[in-house]
């Protein structure tokens, strides 16, 4: 991978990078679209699948993550990516480096899911020193993690700027997720209660966050099979917490809709 990027940027081709962990949807395809207006036809996108296991703090999670890779790659072609970049591993038996981050990465999902952002951030530096691009696209669905990145990006030095995707949702409001294939029977709809939640807190503006909070974690689990993990208020710059629900804050949540973990977030 490494040898092709070289020669991509000897021959002055510009490159974009999609990283993602494959069971693509309507989001991704969303994002590769991002990283071709961005490169034009003679710019190359480059897709990366890989199900990287240092960010699953649950083995149970990592198991039954869905892998698609034939339908991936039909995806990628109906799209004209480029390049699909699908190692079966990319780690080491014995590796011992990885990234780490000290304050973005300590709260929301970097508590409830110890290890995560650490797994996400060394995996990312590793696709970035691989395919070497000039722009990569995330989604704004994973919101913390964009933030990180993009803290990562400018601490390290990386020459690559982020692009960020808008979150894609089903008409009834789910946000997009290949984990959203697991939903089965009436889990499905139950999970529609996240952006509910979201359109609820847009509602509240100028109350106190603490208040809303539980208002929405009691409208969150009337649903049977619903568990807020948390929901909280955040700048959307540094990830504090707010105390007051404002304009122009961020709502980010997640819960589990029975065995199934979702995030969610919006921009109030
Ligand atoms: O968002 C994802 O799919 C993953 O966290 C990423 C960025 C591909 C790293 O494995």
């Amino acid at each position: 991978m490494q040898r092709q990027a070289i020669a991509w940027r000897k021959a002055g081709r510009r490159v974009v990078l999609v990283p993602t962990m494959g069971a693509l949807h309507d989001g991704h395809r969303r994002l590769i679209n991002m990283a071709r207006k961005k490169v034009k036809t003679n710019g190359i996108v480059v897709v990366s699948i890989y199900v990287n296991p240092k960010q699953f703090n649950d083995p149970k999670d990592l198991k039954d993550y869905p892998r698609t890779l034939s339908a991936d790659k039909k995806l990628c072609r109906e799209e004209s990516v480029d390049m699909v970049f699908a190692p079966n591993t990319l780690y080491e038996k014995d590796v011992s480096a990885g990234v780490k981050e000290d304050d973005l990465t300590t709260r929301l999902e970097g508590l409830h899911r110890p290890g995560h952002f650490a797994g996400v951030m060394t995996v990312v530096a590793k696709l970035f020193n691989l395919v070497l691009p000039d722009f990569s696209v995330f989604g704004e669905k994973d919101f913390q993690q964009v933030t990180v990145i993009k803290r990562m990006v400018r601490d390290l030095d990386y020459p690559i700027s982020i692009l960020v995707g808008p979150t894609v949702r089903e008409a009834d409001g789910l946000a997009m997720s290949s984990r959203n294939v697991l939903l089965t029977g009436d889990l499905r709809d139950q999970a529609t209660v996240l952006s509910r939640a979201i359109e609820l807190s847009r509602q509240s503006l100028g109350s106190r966050a603490v208040d809303i909070k539980r208002k929405l974690k009691r409208f969150i689990e009337k649903q049977p099979d619903a568990q807020v993990d948390y929901i909280e208020f955040v700048d959307t710059i540094n990830l504090n917490p707010l105390k007051t629900v404002k304009k122009g804050s961020r709502i980010l949540l997640a819960a589990k809709i029975g065995p199934v973990r979702l995030i969610d977030n919006g921009l109030l």
